[in-house]
């Protein structure tokens, strides 16, 4: 229930019945033609089966200031306002509405309005309705619009730059085909993306923008635009932006069309540097006590910054991601359209990057789950987690992989195996297939070629049960990494390859892939 019913509800409760009928009170630009549209049916007539009249008001801080208001019965709108067109019928099933134009409009319009519906129940009761809608002109460019307009330096996480157009009829244009974006640098125009209707949109060659959206088309109601959007814009986003728009007038001649837009940046506010300048304060204090070296803290600022810069990349798997040794959260973008993914990432020499899609090393997080959470992952990529079937076959798309596995035992001995074949099938069996390390059949070769079970469903929830995880079961396995934390025996996290793998739980646990380098 939106709030305006629930105020009526409130008061009528003292002096009418609560009705569900609504007002439909709405807003519409066409070029510099504005209108608001009050309409009213109620099919049913459950609530009102008699429309009485019908009124639009201005509202004010001084009260409400009718500019349209009409009756069912008899004579014509009283207009204090535009051009009114009116249609009330008497009887509730049938479309009523006021509709108040203003053309030209101007912004001092702008603002929020009222519309009452009075009329009868079914047992001739009264019944008031009302509906609240505000007013804001569209701006109808051609132009460049800029999301914040101005970038807060290392506040800013999304950026987004929009041509954009609206109403062609007042531009006497016809058609737009195309619209085209570019950073002006140097006096050097570099066309970020462009759309046209003949070739779609894309992203140009050399440019960086992470996303992309568009509209070219004749819906009246529609801005024509195409936007660019950038993930943790740094300070180098600055500057001239410039849009082109192409297209046909209305009498068949070529238009061309240009916006800029200059971006500029701010240094963030006073209380974001407060409270950055304590946190910077708390760190030094406690470097200072530890008497450390304040490059180091330079350091990993610049680190901060270079995993925040490869996250805005567009990286379609971690094995792109250009960082140090070490593992770093990072935001992948699919090419599939359905979002971003975000993955921990281990770079576990320069050049040699694994997308982690299981990790364990502290018992927190529990793995006897079933299939929805292992399909759709659980945990935190700063955690614990599994990050989900669904997720890895976003990742996953075409060419080969291999997996990777990082144990650790109970005396804090470390292993590690790699498949250099690894695939996994297609929802919702998620068959295994792994291959080219000889584990003697007593590590993850065992389960090549099964399902994935859980408690809840594959083809041996029986295992998934006895061994308190998920897993590719075979009659149960060798293996079974996602199973009872600290628990021994082949329902705890036991690798039975290993010389201790299945008398203690194991300690640590990653699973990962990436592309393979042959063909
Ligand atoms: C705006 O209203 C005027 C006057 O009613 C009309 O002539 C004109 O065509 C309208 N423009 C648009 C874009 O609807
Ligand atoms: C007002 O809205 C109603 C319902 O959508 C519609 O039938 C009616 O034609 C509109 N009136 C005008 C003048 O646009
Ligand atoms: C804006 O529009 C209103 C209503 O049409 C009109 O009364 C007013 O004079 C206009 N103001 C300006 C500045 O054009
Ligand atoms: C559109 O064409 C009309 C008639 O040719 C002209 O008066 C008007 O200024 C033009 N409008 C724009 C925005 O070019
Ligand atoms: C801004 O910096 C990022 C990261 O260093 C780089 O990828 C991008 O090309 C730069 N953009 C411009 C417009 O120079
Ligand atoms: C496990 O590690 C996570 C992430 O570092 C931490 O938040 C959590 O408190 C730890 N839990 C236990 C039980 O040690
Ligand atoms: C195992 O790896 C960890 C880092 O993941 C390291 O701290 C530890 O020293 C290694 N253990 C041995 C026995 O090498």
């Amino acid at each position: 229930m939106d709030r305006s019913i629930m105020l009526l509800c409130f008061y009528l409760v003292l002096t009418a019945v609560c009705v569900g009928a609504q007002l439909d009170f709405r807003t519409r630009q066409r070029g510099r033609n504005v209108s608001l549209n009050c309409s009213f049916r109620d099919a049913s007539t459950a609530d009102v089966s008699f429309v009485i009249g019908m009124a639009v008001s201005r509202i004010s801080d001084t009260g409400e200031e009718v500019l349209a208001s009409v009756t069912s019965v008899g004579s014509a709108p009283v207009s204090h306002s535009g051009v009114v067109t009116s249609r009330v019928s008497l009887d509730g099933s049938h479309e009523s509405y006021v509709n108040i134009e203003w053309s030209p409009a101007n912004s001092s319009l702008e603002g929020d309005y009222i519309c009452r519906l009075n009329g009868l129940d079914p047992s001739n009761s009264p019944v008031l309705l009302s509906q609240e809608t505000s007013l804001t002109l569209q701006d109808q460019g051609p132009g460049v619009r800029a999301t914040p307009e101005i970038l807060e330096v290392g506040l800013t996480r999304i950026l987004s730059i929009k041509c954009y157009i609206f109403d062609l009829d007042s531009h006497n244009v016809s058609e737009v085909s195309s619209i085209g974006l570019s950073y002006i640098h140097d006096g050097i125009d570099q066309l970020l993306i462009a759309t046209s209707t003949s070739e779609g949109t894309d992203i140009k060659p050399g440019s960086d923008v992470a996303f992309s959206s568009s509209y070219l088309g004749n819906d009246q109601d529609q801005e024509n635009f195409l936007e660019a959007t950038w993930q943790n814009p740094g300070l180098n986003r600055t500057g001239k932006y410039e849009c082109t728009f192409n297209g046909i007038d209305t009498s068949g001649n070529p238009v061309f069309i240009e916006a800029t837009y200059e971006l500029n940046h701010v240094e963030p506010s006073k209380e974001e540097l407060i409270r950055e300048l304590e946190e910077l304060r708390n760190k030094f204090e406690s470097l200072s006590k530890e008497n450390q070296d304040l490059s180091a803290e330079r350091e990993t600022m610049a680190l901060k910054i270079r995993i925040l810069e490869e996250s805005g990349k567009g990286h379609k798997i971690c094995d792109t991601v250009d960082l140090p040794v070490g593992q770093y959260p990072i935001t992948l973008f699919p090419d599939d359209g359905q979002g971003l993914v975000e993955v921990l990432c281990d770079v576990v020499s320069p050049g040699d990057v694994w997308t982690v899609f299981q990790k364990r090393f502290n018992g927190s997080e529990s793995f006897s789950r079933g299939f929805v959470a292992y399909d759709q992952g659980f945990g935190s990529v700063r955690g614990e987690h599994w990050l989900g079937f669904k997720q890895v076959k976003r990742i996953m798309t075409t060419g080969q992989y291999q997996i990777r596995v990082d144990i650790s035992d109970h005396s804090g001995v470390n292993y590690t195996r790699i498949y250099p074949q690894f695939s996994v099938g297609a929802f919702d069996g998620y068959r295994l297939t792994v291959s080219g390390y000889n584990d003697g059949g007593h590590g993850l070769s065992f389960s090549s070629g099964a399902d994935f079970s859980t408690l809840d469903h594959g083809p041996q929830p029986h295992c998934a049960i006895q061994d308190n995880g998920g897993w590719w079961y075979d009659n149960c396995a060798f293996t079974n990494l996602n199973g009872q934390w600290g628990q021994s025996g082949e329902s705890g996290v036991s690798w039975f390859e290993l010389p201790d793998g299945r008398i203690h739980s194991l300690t640590k646990t990653e699973m990962k892939f990436k592309k393979s380098s042959q063909p």
